[in-house]
């Protein structure tokens, strides 16, 4: 059997999403741009596919929606383009974020800190998410931007997005989330959430790869990354990968479909899993099931290594992750996890756990079954680790 527990790092596509691309390939494989019927044939399916976008998180006329190749490039279009549009060629020179956003946000802050930006890495409780009174604390009238996740990728806690919105706009500075872990899993309403940006990718629920996108408030100015053709209005070069924005388009909309099956059925499952694993000894998860999207399930296991637990459970076609990919080949810790300020061995015992609506009952049975017997297996064999049962004290 496999069982695909990682859908935090990507999802299959969905079968009615490929079956709509299908056709882009080799039959409609115009370049929109061209003046002849090749390019022109694909225009409506865009449209439905843009249409499709904005209906799902509530866009607007006045806003824009770009599409990028991945929530790695929207989120550093952001933020450089905030730099070059209110830092460089303005008077700020602030940027806030949190300790816990995916590489993608922080390292272009620290590219940033290079150029002279000043940034803030607010830090987070033990649940993992912002305290709102640091936030409070940081921001100033030389803040440019705040940059704060929608739900983190490995715990899954969700930030308060309405109450950062709030500070930000009396503050008046521009409130960029990273909602790539949200959307599918949660309703994601830019409109009431107050976002001035949002970044996504069809990768995360159940589209193709190599396609994601950039939500826009009241189409902000914002200087482009990548100059050339002028495409999508001149904001990003590039010819339009359009059977990826098809598929995109598709996707989000079953996404919304499906939100509710996501809130009570995935719900279900990630719990009877989660309830399986904290009925073992020293088996402890990271944040209150009901502050974290629906599918995501970030546990320690004490005396258990998550590189060893991941190779163990590969070996029953389970997969899983560390929580940080970047992290696999080098053992190191998981960072969220060092962030939370856990100990160094239980940071090193991260494993993450994502499901998704593809996720079966018959696959939860198979994959509790099995992570108790690794867990049983590598504690007994652990030597990295003198694993003593410590009675469920737990020091997360
Ligand atoms: C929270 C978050 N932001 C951004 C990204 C990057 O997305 P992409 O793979 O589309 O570049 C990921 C991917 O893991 C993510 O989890």
């Amino acid at each position: 059997m496999r069982v695909y527990l990682d859908n935090n790092a990507t999802t299959i596509v969905d079968p009615s999403v490929k079956e709509l691309m299908d056709p882009f390939f080799c039959q409609m494989y115009g370049n929109p741009n061209s003046l002849h019927q090749f390019g022109s044939e694909t225009h409506p399916a865009l449209k439905m596919a843009m249409d499709q976008i904005y209906n799902s998180i509530n866009a607007n006329d006045k806003d824009d929606v770009v599409v990028t190749s991945c929530a790695t490039e929207s989120n550093n279009w952001v933020i450089k383009g905030v730099y070059f549009d209110k830092i460089k060629n303005g008077d700020k020179n602030h940027i806030i974020t949190s300790s816990v956003e995916h590489p993608s946000v922080i390292s272009a802050c620290k590219f940033l800190e290079t150029q002279g930006v000043k940034v803030t890495y607010l830090p987070v409780n033990d649940e993992g998410v912002i305290e709102i009174e640091d936030l409070k604390k940081a921001i100033n009238d030389k803040t440019a931007l705040v940059s704060i996740m929608w739900a983190n990728n490995e715990t899954g806690m969700l930030f308060p997005i309405k109450e950062i919105s709030e500070i930000c706009k009396e503050y008046g500075v521009l409130f960029h989330s990273d909602g790539v872990q949200a959307i599918g899993k949660v309703k994601v309403n830019v409109q009431d959430a107050g976002v001035d940006f949002l970044s996504f990718s069809a990768h995360k629920f159940h589209g193709p790869k190599g396609v994601g996108g950039l939500y826009i408030k009241n189409s902000e100015a914002l200087t482009p990354l990548l100059h050339g053709g002028e495409h999508m209005g001149g904001r990003r070069s590039g010819t339009l990968n359009v059977a990826g924005i098809v598929g995109m388009g598709k996707a989000i909309e079953m996404a919304d479909k499906y939100i509710d099956y996501e809130y009570k059925e995935v719900r279900r499952l990630r719990d009877k899993l989660e309830d399986a694993l904290v009925k073992i000894d020293d088996v402890f998860v990271v944040g209150k099931k009901e502050h974290r999207v629906p599918n995501t399930i970030l546990a320690s296991i004490k005396g258990v290594e998550g590189e060893g637990m991941l190779w163990d459970l590969n070996k029953y076609g389970i997969a899983a992750s560390t929580g940080s990919a970047c992290a696999s080949e080098a053992l190191e810790s998981n960072p969220v996890m060092e962030a939370i300020g856990a100990e160094a061995d239980l940071a090193h015992t991260a494993l993450r756990l994502s499901l998704s609506r593809f996720t079966t009952e018959k696959e939860i049975d198979y994959a509790i079954e099995h992570i108790k017997q690794a867990i049983k297996r590598l504690r007994a064999i652990s030597s990295t680790y003198a694993y003593a049962p410590t009675n469920h004290k737990s020091e997360l």
